[in-house]
């Protein structure tokens, strides 16, 4: 039975697509901070190596997939709590878990960036050289001292780095045949969203980001394109970016991709 890693395995888009991998007969190693087979705190360097070791003793060093889905919105104070998850916690855990995963059987990964990774270009994103650096203070220090915009620019700015931290990979990863991309989603109704939603300083801009689709999307629509990704059928995809968004990112971007 094939072992896959799932991050943020506790809720929302993580929780779904523990149910979809399971009912493709794979065997789920949970990383979360409370029910899960890895309870960890991905916001923290010695978290992510307490993970990254937890997951290494349950797996015994041979991994056939992993998906991260663990992160924090905009809404998060301070914001540079939403750098530490959404940037050093997939980054930490691709390379930290590489060496297992060449081990595998069709071993593939899959990164759940955002469609707000291509709100900002790389050449315009403020944490760009902090976090290529893999200097987080300084990205921290970036983002909590960037007002009311502080937020956005983590949210955005972890999301565009992430987005380049999987395609910076491509060559190195497709060398060992570890296939890895990422999945960027619209809106999708989860407690994410609902908090986003429930502020008051980024309620209006969410209701306004409105897809051609003008629905929130379910869980499960994520889900079913991460376990495609997963499978031998997606067997020459790599470093490919995925927007399952309801047409936001073609609408608001026609010219670019
Ligand atoms: N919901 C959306 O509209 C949307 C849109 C685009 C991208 N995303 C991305 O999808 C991913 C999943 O989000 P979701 O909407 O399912 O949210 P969610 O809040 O339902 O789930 C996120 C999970 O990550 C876990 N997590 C958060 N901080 C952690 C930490 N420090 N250590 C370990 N685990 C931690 C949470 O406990 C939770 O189980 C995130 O990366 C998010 O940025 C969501």
């Amino acid at each position: 039975m094939p072992t896959t890693v799932i991050s943020g395995s506790a809720s929302g888009i993580g929780a779904a697509t523990r149910e979809a991998m399971l009912a493709a007969g794979h065997r789920v190693i949970g990383v979360d901070l409370r029910n899960a087979e890895v309870e960890a705190d991905l916001s923290t360097a010695a978290g992510r190596a307490a993970a990254v070791r937890g997951v290494l003793e349950k797996c015994g060093g041979t991994l056939d997939g992993l998906i991260l889905c663990a992160g924090l919105g905009s809404h998060v104070s301070p914001p540079s709590l939403a750098v530490s998850v959404n940037y050093f916690g997939v980054v930490d855990l691709l390379d930290g878990l590489l060496p297992a995963l060449q081990k595998g059987q069709n071993p593939a990964a899959v990164v759940v960036s955002s469609v707000a990774s291509s709100q900002l270009s790389w050449d315009k994103n403020p944490l760009a050289a902090t976090l290529e650096k893999g200097d987080e203070t300084g990205a921290g220090i970036i983002v909590d001292n960037a007002g009311e915009k502080g937020g956005s620019l983590a949210y955005a700015g972890s999301k565009n780095a992430v987005t380049v931290a999987v395609r910076r990979r491509v060559v190195e990863w497709g060398g060992v045949d570890v296939r890895l991309n990422t999945v960027a989603p619209g809106a999708v109704s989860t407690p994410l969203l609902d908090a986003g939603l429930n502020d008051a300083r980024y309620a209006k801009a969410i209701k306004d980001f409105v897809a051609p689709i003008a629905r929130h999307a379910r869980p499960e629509e994520i889900a079913s394109m991460i376990a495609y990704l997963m499978g031998p059928q997606a067997g020459f995809i790599h470093g490919a970016q995925f927007y399952v968004d309801g047409g936001i990112d073609a609408m608001m971007r026609p010219t670019q991709f």
